[in-house]
């Protein structure tokens, strides 16, 4: 048995339980505040994502009763389209992709938040429970206009 000094078997415990803890938080965090990581489903081509397939005609499609996705493509410096309206309640899985440069994709007030880049597609599903307006943003640096890289999702009230 290897001789321990008292303090040193006392800092041991704290890091031990601290680990704990740092683990409980990123469990709670992921399951409580429905964190989810970025899929990436498809690979597409940069050079023709805007001519063909379903970025060239982005948008929001109803894909079942309160189901929606949302196909959007970012370039510099906007995102196709800049406008989305769904209505209150609605589950909307987003599907984005770059023509150009790496960009971001932050959704204020939801879980969306994730890298979009040339030649995949990132996904994230978010239900919109709130009525109002959820302004997004790119917030990965992509040249000399990102700060206008912008738009918003209009979540209309339930009648
Ligand atoms: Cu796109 Cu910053």
């Amino acid at each position: 048995m290897i001789h321990l000094d008292r303090y040193e078997q006392r800092w041991l415990w704290a890091t031990g339980i601290m680990l704990v803890i740092f683990v409980l938080a990123i469990a709670v965090t992921a399951l409580v505040g429905g964190i989810e990581v970025p899929g990436v489903s498809v690979r597409v081509n940069p050079a023709t994502v805007g001519t063909a397939g379903p970025f060239a005609s982005p948008g929001l499609r109803q894909l079942g009763p309160g189901r929606y996705e949302a196909y959007i493509r970012a370039q510099i410096w906007t995102f196709f389209p800049n406008e989305i309206h769904v209505p209150q309640g609605s589950t909307v899985t987003f599907h984005l992709t770059s023509q150009d440069v790496q960009h971001g994709f932050y959704v204020a007030g939801t879980n969306i938040h994730m890298m979009v880049l040339p030649g995949q597609v990132s996904d994230l599903t978010a239900t919109f429970r709130k009525a109002g307006t959820f302004p997004f943003w790119c917030d990965e640096y992509c040249g000399l206009n990102h700060q206008t890289m912008a738009g918003r999702i209009i979540v209309d009230p339930a009648r």
